[in-house]
């Protein structure tokens, strides 16, 4: 078992952005497993599946070839060797994930996938489960969060940036479905490890979640 930094908490909290900022400061790799369980949903969404359809999600997931690799210290998420990283980051992609990630079979083998990569080397980890399930004997464990306002007005900059229009009190509404999903879900729900330490981003910059997580893995690794 490799080092590691465990990084949980909701959707837009930031976990990613400050995930790759730590990962590269201490030379580790950086493990999204948002990603997996989104290329998880694009390959659901490709073969049609209705998102409320257990069977078929177990059935698909069986079949499912997801891996892993990285170019240039980048995460490539392989689907049946295909780089769908382009593919994962919309709505739709989104919510099918919070879908069908409640399902244990889909769970059971993302979970081993991530595992594995922790087991071969150091990682920054982000996702719901990281610090509970995942890695449960990480020494570094954290819990991001910020205000669902403070999120949607995020993930509004970020769709403005790239021109695309949104209606940000849709995306709050979103946020807080999504929230609620991930936290009541029977299996692995978002919660905060007994031994994470909390941060709220809501009033921090990028540069002071870096450096107060640094100091954890300073403290803890
Ligand atoms: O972090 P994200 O928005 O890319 O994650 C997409 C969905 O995947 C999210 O709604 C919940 C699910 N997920 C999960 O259940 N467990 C994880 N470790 C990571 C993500």
């Amino acid at each position: 078992m490799g080092k590691s930094i465990a990084i949980d908490g909701p959707a837009g909290a930031g976990k990613s952005t400050i995930a790759k900022l730590v990962a590269k400061e201490l030379g580790f790799i950086y493990v999204d497993t948002g990603a997996m369980y989104r290329a998880m949903a694009l390959y659901l969404i490709r073969q049609g599946i209705d998102r409320n359809d257990t069977l078929q999600i177990e059935k698909a997931c069986e079949d499912a070839d997801i891996s892993i690799s990285y170019e240039n210290g980048r995460q490539v998420v392989l689907l049946f060797g295909e780089n769908v990283n382009d593919y994962l980051r919309t709505e739709e992609v989104g919510n099918m994930a919070s879908m069908s990630s409640v399902n244990p079979k889909v769970r059971e083998k993302l979970v081993a996938l991530q595992q594995k990569l922790a087991a071969q080397k150091d990682v920054v980890m982000d996702g719901r489960d990281i610090g509970t399930v995942v890695l449960p004997d990480s020494r570094c464990k954290i819990y991001l969060t910020a205000s669902s306002q403070v999120r949607a007005q995020r993930r509004y900059d970020e769709l403005a940036e790239k021109g695309e229009k949104a209606d940000i009190s849709k995306i709050e509404a979103d946020i807080i479905e999504r929230d609620h999903r991930d936290m009541t879900r029977e299996h692995s729900p978002l919660k905060q490890a007994e031994d994470a330490v909390l941060i709220d981003s809501s009033e921090l910059t990028i540069e002071e979640v870096k450096n107060a997580i640094l100091a954890e893995a300073k403290k803890r690794l």
